[in-house]
């Protein structure tokens, strides 16, 4: 597999063409970025274990019988997928509460969400990601109706796989984001499930494992992303 042209820089990943035009590389970097991109720093080793922890839990979800985009680990820090249509909105479920729901709803923190919520948000750094609905998705045409609803059965299937996934090693999913793509007409999901991208606490203690110690500034940030890893068996050597 050869890696051509730097295609997009984002945040926290860089994405590249390869030889195949179906295939994209992405790279994992060590930039971490909270609140739409206004603190980043680099995390020693964020890249190789985002990158392996990512590899671990799309491997999960495509035997579980979620179609994924991921391929396979190149690198340390590299994975190779299939190249997305991406749709421009992210998909948040949510079992606990925590975070945004909390400002704008003002529930308590760590409130039982049963059922859990589902919210689209738009992926605009700009706007802040905001918040709309399938609505919002239809008029301005970022996504056909049938992907929205399987973006929906999806992103609940995904939940019961790692909700489950996660109490093995002792760990609240407590949200998570998902972004999803077309491929030869398919919908596939894309981009990363890492702590970067969702909550994790410790089911006894409610310890924040997540993405939430950067923003937070608790740190260990990567350290806690290795424990939840080695927690569900993975090796980052
Ligand atoms: P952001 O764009 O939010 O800063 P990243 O730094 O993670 O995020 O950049 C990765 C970019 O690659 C994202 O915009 C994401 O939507 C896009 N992407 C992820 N997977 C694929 C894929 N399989 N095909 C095309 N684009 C993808
Ligand atoms: P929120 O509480 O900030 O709305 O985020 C809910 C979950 O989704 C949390 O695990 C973080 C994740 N998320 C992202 O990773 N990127 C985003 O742009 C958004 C809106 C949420
Ligand atoms: N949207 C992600 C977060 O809030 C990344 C970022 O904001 O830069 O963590």
């Amino acid at each position: 597999m050869e890696k051509r042209n730097e295609l997009y820089a984002g945040k926290a990943k860089s994405v590249y063409t390869t030889d195949d035009e179906d295939r994209l590389i992405l790279l994992f970097r060590n930039d971490t970025s909270a609140f739409d991109g206004q603190k980043i720093e680099q995390l020693d080793r964020k890249g190789m274990v985002n990158n392996k922890f990512n590899a671990f839990i799309m491997e999960k979800l495509e035997a579980a019988g979620i179609p994924t985009h991921f391929d396979r680990i190149l690198s340390d820090q590299e994975s190779l997928v299939k190249k997305l249509d991406m749709i421009p909105v992210e998909c948040v479920v949510r079992n606990i509460a925590a975070g945004s729901i909390c400002r704008r709803l003002g529930v308590p923190e760590s409130m039982d969400l049963n059922p859990p919520t589902f919210e689209f948000f738009l992926k605009n750094d700009e706007l802040h990601d905001p918040m709309i609905n399938e609505y919002h998705i239809r008029t301005f045409g970022w996504a056909e109706d049938v992907y929205i609803e399987r973006m929906k059965e999806l992103t609940f299937q995904v939940n019961d796989i790692l909700k489950e996934l996660f109490m093995s090693g002792g760990m609240l999913l407590v949200d998570y984001k998902l972004e999803f793509g077309v491929y030869k007409g398919e919908l596939v999901l894309g981009d990363e499930f890492t702590p970067d991208g969702c909550r994790l606490w410790d089911k006894d203690t409610r310890e924040k494992l997540d993405k939430d110690r950067f923003r937070q500034g608790m740190g260990n940030v990567v350290e806690s992303y290795e424990i939840v890893g080695h927690r569900l068996g993975m090796n980052f050597d």
